[in-house]
C-alpha cells in the first residue's frame, strides 16, 4: 500500500476542484463547496494535531485519511440536493463511503486496515458514538469527531447570520428562539440531532453544547480554549437569557475540565 499522503492530497484535490469547476459563476454553490474544502482540510490539521499530543498509539496515516476524506460525499450531496442536510438528503458519512468506493480509492489501502477508516467515517455523524470494544477503533472515531467539532467551532464563529447562501442556516428562521427541548437537553450534557432544527440561534447552541456532550480529548477542549470559540461563536448569536445561559455552561465546563486534568 502506497503511504505517501500526497498522493492522497492530490486525489481528493482533482476529485472536489470537478465540483469547483463544475459551479462556477454561481455564488452559493462555490461558498458552499468551498466550505465543505476548508473544513476537509482543517479536520485533516485538527485530528493530526489532536492524536500528536495526546501521544496516541494509532497510525497517523489512517488518522490522516479519515481527516481529509470524512465528509467526501458532501460534494455529491450539494451537487445533487443543494443542501447539508441529511434528514432532507442522505446520509453523508455512507456517502463519504460510497465516494470512496466508486472512485477506487478505498481498494488503495490494506485490506485489513479499510474498517478503520469505513466504521469511523460512517459514525462521525452519528448523534453519539456507540460503545466500541475494539480501542482502536474508539480511538479513531473519537479523534475524528473531537477533529470535526473543533472546526464546526471555527466555522460557527466566522458564519454571518445574514449570508443567505450558506447552506448551514438555509430554511431557518432568524427569531431569538431557542425551544425548551433544545435547552434542556444542552443543559443536561445531550447531544441534539442537528438536522431538524427551527431557528439560526438554535443550529448555533446546538454547535456550542456540543462542548459539554461530546468532546472526548482534553487536547481539544484545550484548543477549544486558546482560540477563544466560545466567545466568538457567541459573539455571532442574538443575546437571549438562554444562548447567555448556554455560553456560561460551556466555559464552566471547560474550566472545571481542564481544572481536574491538572491535579
Ligand atoms: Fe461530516
Amino acid at each position: 500500500m502506497e503511504r505517501d499522503f500526497k498522493i492522497y492530497e492530490d486525489i481528493f484535490e482533482k476529485y472536489v476542484n470537478k465540483f469547483l469547476e463544475k459551479a462556477k459563476g454561481d455564488e452559493a454553490r462555490t461558498l458552499n463547496f468551498m466550505n465543505k474544502k476548508i473544513h476537509s482540510y482543517n479536520v485533516r490539521d485538527n485530528i493530526l494535531q489532536i492524536a500528536k499530543e495526546e501521544k496516541l498509539d494509532v497510525d497517523m496515516f489512517i488518522v490522516e485519511f479519515i481527516g481529509l476524506f470524512h465528509d467526501i460525499g458532501r460534494f455529491y450531496q450539494y451537487d445533487r440536493y443543494e443542501t447539508f442536510n441529511d434528514a432532507e438528503s442522505d446520509n453523508h458519512g455512507k456517502l463519504s463511503i460510497k465516494v470512496l468506493e466508486d472512485e477506487g480509492i478505498i481498494q488503495m489501502i490494506d485490506y485489513d486496515l479499510r474498517k478503520y477508516i469505513i466504521d469511523p467515517i460512517l459514525m462521525h455523524n452519528m448523534k453519539d458514538l456507540p460503545k466500541l470494544d475494539d480501542k482502536k477503533m474508539y480511538l479513531y472515531s473519537a479523534l475524528l469527531r473531537d477533529a470535526d467539532k473543533l472546526d464546526g467551532f471555527r466555522s460557527i464563529s466566522v458564519y454571518e447570520r445574514a449570508n443567505k447562501n450558506l447552506a448551514y442556516f438555509k430554511n431557518k428562521s432568524d427569531d431569538p428562539i431557542i425551544s425548551d427541548e433544545v435547552y434542556n437537553n444542552i443543559m443536561n450534557h445531550k447531544s441534539v440531532y442537528k438536522y431538524n432544527l427551527k431557528t439560526i440561534l438554535e443550529s448555533q447552541v446546538v454547535s456550542l453544547g456540543y462542548i459539554t456532550s461530546d468532546i472526548n480529548f482534553n487536547t481539544t477542549l484545550r484548543l477549544i480554549k486558546e482560540n477563544n470559540y466560545t466567545t466568538k461563536m457567541f459573539e455571532k448569536m442574538q443575546d437571549t437569557p438562554r444562548s447567555r445561559q448556554i455560553y456560561n455552561f460551556v466555559n464552566d465546563y471547560i474550566e472545571r475540565r481542564l481544572a481536574s486534568e491538572e491535579k
